[in-house]
């Protein structure tokens, strides 16, 4: 009995780190780009009752950071650091995108929207992702936030060309957002970008 319960919990623990893999990315569908930028907006009447689907999501976070050529990504970046990460921050969970393998790796359970949001509709939109550099791999400021400027320019034009709701936000609780995504010392917040409906 001991060694069956001792390996059901050794089966829930790999479990319990599994990653999450997310729809693939769809490329067709949308509108001309052109479209797309004259409709960019920014937005902050989200109904808190909105959701994105995963295939949403997936096709949002490619936009922002996904793997396009010779494991380059969507983002150009100073001297090729690849500085940037993406954390999901949803009604019950923060997730790690891992670009190369299309999937989501929970760092924490529960809500926690209010410790990534000084903003009421952030607070309550379905979905949030934390635009967060490596200080590591980058620790110049200009090209880190050209790094994540131009993640989250991909993300408003993603939406706007398939209707949903988005801003970016740079008005944040630091300390707050680094506990929530547990994040080690060298990787910083730069925006948390809204999104839904
Ligand atoms: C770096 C940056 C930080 C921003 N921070 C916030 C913010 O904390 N809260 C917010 O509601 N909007 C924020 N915004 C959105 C701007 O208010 C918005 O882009 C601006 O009013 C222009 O409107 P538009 O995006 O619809 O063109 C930010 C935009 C940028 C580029």
């Amino acid at each position: 009995m001991k060694k069956i319960l001792i390996a059901l919990a050794l089966i829930m623990s790999v479990l319990a780190t599994q990653a999450e893999v997310l729809p693939r990315p769809q490329f067709t569908g949308g509108m001309p780009l052109m479209d797309a930028m004259r409709l960019r907006l920014s937005s902050r009447d989200i109904d808190p009752k909105s959701s994105v689907t995963r295939q949403e999501l997936s096709n949002l976070l490619w936009a922002a950071w996904g793997i396009t050529h010779d494991d380059k990504h969507t983002v150009a970046t100073a001297m090729n650091r690849q500085e940037l990460i993406l954390y999901v921050i949803t009604p019950t969970e923060v997730s790690r995108y891992n670009p190369d393998s299309n999937t989501l790796t929970v760092v924490n359970t529960g809500d926690f929207r209010a410790d990534c949001a000084r903003q009421d509709f952030a607070v309550t939109a379905p979905l949030n992702i934390a635009l967060v550099v490596d200080t590591a791999k980058q620790d110049r400021p200009e090209f880190q936030a050209y790094t994540a400027g131009a993640a989250s320019q991909n993300m408003y034009l993603y939406c706007a060309a398939v209707g949903l709701k988005t801003v970016v936000r740079a008005m944040l609780d630091h300390p707050a957002l680094a506990t929530a995504l547990k994040l080690p010392a060298n990787e910083r917040v730069l925006y948390v970008q809204t999104i839904g409906r």
